[in-house]
């Protein structure tokens, strides 16, 4: 695979005065508008992170909490200890498969070392999956290129029209994201394109997208969820990619809230509709998306907009009344049906079980066989 330039990561370790083992990641809560680097000294500290968003993307929760598992056995490494930091940690956020994921793999790892290895192997552990992350979506970020590149061939006289939404840039992962790799990869390569980027309301994460975009200097242009669909209509759009929170074995997809909709307008257009994931988002232990958790969000998410004061400082405005009922659910289903393929670091899959199958055998008969 052609080496491409890595993209700053949101997640670093560090070490404190005391020579200790810390984390830090970048505030995700107080971008685009001020870079803030937050020191994770604590389990509770990891786990506030994952819960309150300042660390997000189903691949970065994942490695966040692994991290969290080091910072907790690092103070107590027994076994109450290690079983009670999984628990805690899963519990933060509900729908993206990564995080459960990442916490089996780390306790399979830890639980049969004795208490005085752990704290050690933990950190390893961690590393080597942020290392794997990073690895896979660099392939993701090549496969997708290249399907980029034949949408390209067949729009030679203008740039190529991609659709997203929230984000799936390297915020939300270790290095370049997921739904974002190819388009990193395909501007790299020198593709010409331009990205729509929906705002993603109510937390914004499409914020985060433009902000990532207008680092890394690509054409694109921030609407509002709404406009999606006229635009596909139009046929303004040339494919859409988003990224996956939990994908099911019959390759239905959990993203975030208003991906459906988007999937929905371009089946109607036969416009490409395609989920960019690494294989830690399968969760083919569920037979559809019926089974999968929709987290549901403090309705102040939605009461309130936040952004920059007239004095220039961070600031959040009421826009919907206290007491005002409100439903914020955070992430919907895609059904396979309107999924053109799935771009694993093993390649594009068709959005279906045998394909699944197919591409992912070892994930698939561990997975399946807990179920049968
Ligand atoms: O609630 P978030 O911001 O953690 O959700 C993230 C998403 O849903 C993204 O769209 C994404 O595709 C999954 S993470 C690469």
């Amino acid at each position: 695979m052609k080496k491409t330039t890595p993209s700053p990561r949101p997640l670093r370790r560090s070490l404190d005065a005391e020579k200790q083992e810390r984390v830090d990641i970048l505030d995700q809560t107080q971008l685009p508008w001020r870079k803030v680097w937050l020191r994770l000294e604590t389990l509770a500290d990891a786990e506030c992170a994952i819960r309150i968003m300042q660390v997000r993307g189903a691949p970065l929760i994942g490695v966040t909490a692994a991290y969290g598992l080091a910072l907790a056995l690092t103070r107590d490494a027994s076994d109450d200890a290690l079983n009670k930091a999984v628990i805690h940690l899963a519990a933060a956020r509900p729908t993206a498969v990564n995080l459960a994921w990442a916490l089996e793999r780390m306790r399979a790892h830890l639980q049969h070392l004795p208490p005085d290895e752990r704290s050690a192997a933990a950190w390893s552990e961690a590393d080597a999956i942020a290392e794997e992350d990073a690895r896979q979506n660099a392939s993701i970020g090549a496969h997708g290129q290249k399907l980029l590149q034949n949408l390209a061939a067949g729009h030679p006289r203008r740039p190529l029209q991609l659709m997203t939404h929230c984000n799936a840039g390297w915020l939300a992962t270790v290095e370049r994201g997921t739904a974002l790799a190819p388009v990193y990869a395909a501007h790299a390569a020198k593709i010409p394109l331009h990205v729509w980027v929906s705002e993603t309301r109510p937390r914004n994460q499409g914020l985060l997208t433009a902000w990532e975009l207008q680092q890394a200097g690509i054409p694109h242009t921030l609407i509002a969820d709404n406009a999606s669909g006229l635009l596909i209509l139009q046929n303004r759009v040339d494919a859409v990619l988003v990224g996956a929170d939990r994908i099911a074995a019959n390759g239905d997809v959990a993203n975030k809230i208003g991906s459906c909709l988007k999937a929905l307008a371009a089946a109607r257009q036969h416009t490409s509709f395609y989920v960019a994931a690494p294989s830690t988002t399968f969760d083919f232990s569920l037979a559809s998306g019926a089974d999968i958790p929709i987290e549901a969000r403090d309705g102040e998410e939605l009461r309130l907009i936040s952004g920059l004061a007239a004095n220039g400082k961070p600031a959040h405005l009421r826009q919907i009344a206290e007491g005002e009922a409100v439903y914020n659910p955070a992430f919907d289903i895609t059904p396979a049906s309107l999924v053109t393929a799935i771009i694993t670091e093993n390649g594009p899959c068709p959005a279906n079980r045998a394909a699944l199958a197919l591409h992912h055998p070892d994930k698939w008969s561990s997975q399946t066989a807990k179920t049968t």
